[in-house]
């Protein structure tokens, strides 16, 4: 569980104009697909960084499994791994394989067991045939693609993505999302999805809304579909629930 309670944030450079987190509450679960959506500087990547524990918050408290994400990051490692939204920030080896095999030192495996994770995530990312392949190679889809392998690798209990389907192909998109399925109803990761795209909206499961630092929406993809017209303007509603929704009052 993730539970955020009441949590205000800003970045130290507090003036009248300047963004604010605000008083932000809600929990969610694993076991469904939970999205963030919102607006260019909406505070969605600030969101993911605070449940990550990259930084803490002003008032307020962050928990997952009960624990501060902040204080645990400090001293013993993370609670929920995320991938951030440009791949460049993220990759740290010179090779596929280094960059997969990099978090995977500190947690104490048998060399057996990561060369195994490592070959069991490359081939599932599509990375298989390019692990000694030099990163700077690679197409940004295929950065992209390997800054989530290289933390799902780790198999945390968490993990959050934010925009990851921004630089892959359709079908590249297509496996992705099969991906998150699949971890997410059967092999127990929570996750949660930054997006902005109107076909990855249609994937939550559990939906939070921000505009400016507020949270305006949380529910189920029923119930935002069912929120009122104030609620959607906020949002990149898909046009297809608008057609939906005209032949259900039509049909009505
Ligand atoms: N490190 C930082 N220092 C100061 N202000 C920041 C910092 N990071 C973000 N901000 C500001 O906080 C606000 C929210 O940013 P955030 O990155 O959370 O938005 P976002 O919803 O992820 O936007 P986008 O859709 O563009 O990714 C923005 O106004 C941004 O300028
Ligand atoms: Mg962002």
């Amino acid at each position: 569980m993730i539970v955020f309670d009441q949590v205000s944030f800003w970045y130290k450079d507090l003036t009248e104009t300047s963004f604010r987190l605000k008083e932000v509450s809600f929990s969610l679960a694993k076991g469904c697909i939970n999205g963030i959506i919102g607006g260019n500087g909406s505070g969605k990547s600030t969101v993911a960084r605070l449940m990550t524990g990259l930084m803490p918050v002003n008032s307020g408290t962050v928990t997952v499994f009960g624990k501060d994400p902040y204080h645990q990051l400090l001293h013993s490692g993370f609670l929920a791994g995320i991938i951030f939204q440009n791949p460049e920030n993220q990759i740290v080896g010179a090779t596929v394989e280094e960059d997969l095999a990099f978090g995977l030192e500190n947690l104490g495996l048998s060399h057996a067991e990561m060369h195994c994770r490592i070959i069991e995530t490359a081939a599932r990312f599509g990375l298989g045939s390019l692990l000694r392949e030099p990163v700077a190679n690679l197409s940004g889809g295929q950065k992209q693609l390997l800054c989530i392998a290289s933390v799902m690798v780790m198999e945390p209990a968490w993990v959050i993505f934010d925009e990851p389907t921004s630089h892959l192909d359709p079908w590249s998109r297509i496996d992705f999302w099969k991906i998150i399925d699949e971890f997410v109803h059967h092999h127990d990761l929570g996750v949660v999805i930054v997006s902005q795209l109107a076909e990855d909206l249609a994937r939550y499961e559990r939906i939070l809304g921000f505009s400016s630092g507020s949270l305006l929406f949380q529910g189920s993809r029923e119930e935002f579909k069912q929120a009122g017209a104030e609620i959607h303007e906020h949002f990149n509603y898909p046009e297809e629930w608008k057609y939906e929704q005209l032949l259900a009052a039509e049909h009505a």
